[in-house]
Formats: structure tokens, C-alpha cells, sequence
């Protein structure tokens, strides 16, 4: 009945602002502060169906206690449920974190403008992740595998502060099975069980064997990372529109109507989160 209820009151009010009742499905913790929900619709019938693009963002909200943007982590291709990777970072957060099976969330989007995926087919794709950075990336990791012949070579570089601080462990082990796809992980911080890369993600470029000749890179994480990362492919020779990024900035509306997210003329929400380098050069001091 209270479902029913909802979805005329959205039919016949066309409020951006509402948000959609979505059940918590699985709770999976990737980390000691991060973990994967997987939610359900509880309101989607065929005509109303959630789609996005892989870089699209959500708001995600809890009663009585706030909203916050979540980019999506799992693939459009993906049936199981929308997925979100969320790191315990303040009050909503650590609300959401003591969300079990069952319960609901509120959520508005798909928002923000997602990778260009038709700049991407055909081309050979190098995708650089820190830490929780590499959530919107494995949106489109695993809808790359899903449309496999589109693209061409995969290289993932993931790096975390420790070996613990690794999320979607099992997806990277999977993805390095697939058909040229290469996935090499670092560390920062050394740790005794620990036996792969130690050292910045910038120092795996030696192990990677990356030309810049027919490759788009897609770089997600802190942005002093995303800076360095940046600095090193200009260098081997990419070119400022093959090089994508993710802005972060604090968001209210996330449908560019209140200006909280704005970076010079830009509003990240609407005309990013994802921006090539060249678009982030004439914005002011990003990287
Ligand atoms: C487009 C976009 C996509 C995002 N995707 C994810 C994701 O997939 N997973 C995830 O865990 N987080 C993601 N975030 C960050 C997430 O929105 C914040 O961590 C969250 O809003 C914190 O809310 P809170 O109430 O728990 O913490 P608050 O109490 O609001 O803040 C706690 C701390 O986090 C910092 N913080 C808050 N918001 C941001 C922000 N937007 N950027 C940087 N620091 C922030 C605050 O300055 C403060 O130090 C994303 C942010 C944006 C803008
Ligand atoms: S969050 Fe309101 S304009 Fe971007």
C-alpha cells in the first residue's frame, strides 16, 4: 500500500528532489572502513527502470540524517542490484555503515555526466585507482568485460595505503583472468603478509609496458595521486584529451541548481564528476 502510495505521489509530482526507496539486498565489507551495498529497487517497474552510465553518481540519503554522493560501483550490465562501495568517513556515512540486510535507503540520481564511453571504444584503456578511487572505476572495468570486443587492451593499476586497505579484492583477482586484461596492485606501507608491489602507483609504470599511442587513461582517487599520475603520462606522451578524471567536490543539489560544487564556471555535478585534462587545465588550480 505505502509503495503504491509512493509511486503515484511521484507520478503525479515531478519533484527532483524525491528520493527513491531502495532495500538493502547484501552487505559485503570490502575493508576495515569500507564496505559494498548491493539495494533493490522497491519502487522500479519495466517503465521506470534506473539506467546509467559507468562514472555516473548517486545521492544517497538516510532519514533524519542526510544525503551524500556515492559514485555507482557496479556495471550497467550487471542484473544483481545497483551496487555502492561506501568508506566510513563522518555522520552519514557511519549511519549507512550500521545499515543491515533489509533495511532502506533513499536515493536520487543517476547524476553527472559518467566516461565517455564512445571515446573509449576501439581504444586500448589504462585505469589508474587509489584507495576508494577505484569504485566508478569498476563500474566500468566490469562493463568492459561485459562488452569485451569493444575495447581493446585493459591495464588496471590499483594502489592502497596497505595491503588491508584493498577493496574489491576478489573482482581484481578475476579481472587479471580475463583476455588482455592486466591488473597490477601496490601497496604503500609494507606489511609481513604482504609479498607483491611496494611503493606509489607512479611506480608501477615499469611493470605496466603502457604507449601512449592508442590508450585513454582513466585515473580515480586522492587528488594529489590523480596529480602525479597526471604528471607522469604528459610526460610519456599522452595527449591532454586521452588522460580522464574524476573531480571531487562537496555537493548539495547534485543537479546543478545550488552552485555548492562549482570550480570556475564548471558545476561538478552536472558537467563532470568525469573531466579530461584539458578541461581541468582552464579550470582554476584543480591539480
Ligand atoms: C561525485 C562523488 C562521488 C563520490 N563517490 C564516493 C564513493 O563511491 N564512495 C565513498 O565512500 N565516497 C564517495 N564520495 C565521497 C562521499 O560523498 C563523502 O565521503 C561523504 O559525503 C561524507 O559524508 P559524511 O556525512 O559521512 O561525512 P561528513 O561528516 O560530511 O564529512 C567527513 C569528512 O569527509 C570529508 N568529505 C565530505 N564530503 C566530501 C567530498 N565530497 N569529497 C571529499 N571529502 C569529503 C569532510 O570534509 C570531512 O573531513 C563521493 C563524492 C563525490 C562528490
Ligand atoms: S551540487 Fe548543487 S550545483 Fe552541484
Amino acid at each position: 500500500m505505502r509503495d503504491k502510495a509512493q509511486t503515484l505521489v511521484r507520478e503525479m509530482v515531478s519533484n527532483i528532489y524525491l528520493p527513491r526507496p531502495v532495500s538493502i539486498k547484501r552487505v559485503k565489507e570490502e575493508t576495515g572502513d569500507i564496505k559494498t551495498f548491493t539495494l533493490g529497487f522497491k519502487d522500479q517497474d519495466k517503465k521506470d527502470r534506473f539506467t546509467f552510465r559507468p562514472g555516473q553518481f548517486v545521492l544517497v540519503s538516510v532519514f533524519n540524517c542526510g544525503e551524500a554522493p556515492i559514485s555507482i560501483c557496479s556495471s550497467p550490465t550487471f542484473s544483481g542490484g545497483l551496487q555502492l562501495s561506501i568508506k566510513k568517513m563522518g555522520l552519514l556515512t557511519g549511519e549507512i555503515h550500521r545499515c543491515t540486510k533489509g533495511d532502506e535507503l533513499g536515493l536520487r540520481g543517476p547524476y553527472g555526466n559518467g566516461f565517455p564511453l564512445e571515446q573509449l571504444y576501439g581504444r586500448d584503456l589504462l585505469l589508474v585507482g587509489g584507495g576508494i578511487g577505484l569504485a566508478p572505476l569498476r563500474s566500468l572495468i566490469e562493463y568492459v568485460i561485459s562488452e569485451r570486443s569493444e575495447f581493446g587492451q585493459v591495464t588496471v593499476l590499483y594502489g592502497a595505503r596497505t595491503a588491508q586497505d584493498l577493496v574489491f579484492k576478489d573482482d581484481l583477482s578475476a579481472w587479471d583472468t580475463e583476455k588482455d586484461v592486466n591488473v597490477i596492485t601496490t601497496v604503500y606501507r609494507d606489511s609481513a603478509t604482504w609479498k607483491g608491489n611496494i611503493g606509489p602507483l607512479t611506480s608501477l609504470w615499469k611493470k605496466a609496458a603502457i604507449s601512449p599511442l592508442n590508450t585513454k587513461a582513466i585515473i580515480c582517487g586522492h587528488p594529489a595521486i590523480v596529480s602525479y599520475v597526471v604528471f607522469d603520462l604528459l610526460k610519456m606522451g599522452f595527449g591532454e584529451d586521452d588522460i580522464i578524471t574524476t573531480l571531487e567536490r562537496h555537493m548539495k543539489c547534485g543537479v546543478g541548481k545550488c552552485g555548492h560544487c562549482s570550480i570556475g564556471s564548471k558545476f561538478t555535478c552536472r558537467h563532470g564528476p568525469v573531466f579530461t585534462y584539458q578541461e581541468i587545465k582552464a579550470l582554476p588550480s584543480v591539480l
